[in-house]
């Protein structure tokens, strides 16, 4: 037993309490390997260092049931979970000297008698929407073959490409020159090693010079946008070529369009109030628009992906993927979930449907737009 810890050294050591200990233990995130003759929890160094990596992930403010997803992931090992946690704790540490700055900024201000206006005042503290949903992300988000095929033909010959909202990857090509460009720490921090290199930049203001790559391209992540047309516009002016895989909101089609939002989810013409319309996305980049159907077994999670499998929509795993149902708010999304979930259990459901069953690919508002 020399090697293990007690849980009452354990809690000393890492300035914690023995019932925190004893909880992680009852939830199952920090087991102890081992019981002493006497039947005490008893740590070993494995235990130790997973327990390390949940109290670090606790400091960064994640959620318990998000820490168990990323403690858990076999995909990441100890190596991978510090280099993570550092990159994390070095954005935390570039936010608080931000805010230092914007503090004192104001200080001076109000010593001068002078006020600060409210957007002012705020936007330091803005918190990136994916800083707080983007550890749920690689779940269920991956790479759907079909479309990336559609959108590596789009890129043509372009050798270097540029990935805006790169996310953690998905559809970068693997045989160019990739650079990414991501604002979320947590989903920079996410992207497999061997990823091509990211910046941390918005798409409204590229720090790369006019015409520096090929192409530049932009999956599923337009609609984050506070900007999306300066965005757009952007990409045009660091790419000779743009390929953008986004959402036609425009008019009131997409209320039929698609039989969750027009059934259950009503709430999400809110999420489009002032979404700029295809026309003026297309002309941003000064290009057109292809419909890109979604196919009945999508690989890639995002929120149409499921149509002709709505028993995924019952799934948490797959809802906190999407940011739609965060962004709906909880009321919304429980409420949806549950009328769902009884139409599929009366066959209400099924009957409603039965014309999409029989297809292989449906038309859900989505587009390519090449420039
Ligand atoms: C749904 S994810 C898509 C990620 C990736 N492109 C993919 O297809 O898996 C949306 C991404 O857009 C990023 N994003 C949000 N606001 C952005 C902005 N202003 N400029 C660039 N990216 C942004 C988010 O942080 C998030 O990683």
């Amino acid at each position: 037993m020399e090697e293990h810890l007690t849980v009452g050294r354990l809690a000393e050591l890492a300035g914690v309490t023995v019932r925190t200990l004893h909880h992680y233990d009852e939830i199952g995130l920090v087991l102890p390997s081992a019981r002493t003759a006497a039947g005490y929890r008893a740590y070993s160094a494995g235990d130790v260092e997973r327990l390390r990596e949940v109290l670090a992930y606790r400091r960064l403010g994640f959620g318990l049931r998000e820490i168990a997803d990323l403690v858990d992931d076999p995909a990441t090992d100890a190596v991978a979970h510090l280099r993570r946690l550092r990159s994390l704790l070095l954005e935390q540490h570039d936010r608080a000297a931000a805010m230092v700055t914007a503090i004192d900024r104001e200080l001076e201000a109000r010593a001068m008698g002078i006020r600060t206006t409210p957007e002012e005042q705020l936007k330091v503290f803005g918190a990136q929407l994916y800083d707080v949903i983007g550890s749920a992300y690689p779940a269920t988000r991956r790479t759907e073959p079909r479309i990336a095929a559609k959108i590596w033909d789009a890129l043509g010959d372009a050798r270097t490409v540029l990935n805006v909202g790169a996310g953690t990857g998905s559809y970068e090509p693997p045989d160019r020159d990739v650079t990414a460009v991501e604002p979320s720490a947590v989903m920079r921090a996410q992207r497999p090693a061997g990823a091509a290199p990211c910046v941390a930049a918005a798409a409204e203001s590229l720090p790369f010079e006019d015409q520096s790559f090929d192409a530049a391209m932009a999956v599923s992540t337009v609609h984050h946008w506070p900007d999306p047309v300066a965005g757009l516009r952007e990409m045009r002016r660091v790419a000779r070529r743009v390929v953008v895989f986004t959402y036609d909101a425009s008019g009131t089609g997409w209320r039929q369009r698609f039989w969750l939002t027009r059934d259950y989810l009503p709430e999400f013409a809110d999420l489009l109030v002032g979404w700029p319309s295809l026309a003026d996305l297309t002309r941003a980049i000064g290009g057109h628009a292809e419909p890109l159907l979604v196919p009945w077994d999508c690989a890639d999670g995002f929120f149409e992906a499921y149509w002709r499998r709505p028993e995924a929509y019952l799934d948490e795993q797959v809802r906190r993927a999407v940011s739609v149902w965060t962004r709906v708010g909880p009321e919304a999304e429980q409420r949806a979930v549950d009328r769902l979930g009884d139409d599929l259990s009366s066959g209400r459901w099924a009957e409603r449907n039965r014309d999409i069953v029989a297809l292989d690919a449906a038309e859900l508002g989505l587009r390519l737009l090449v420039a």
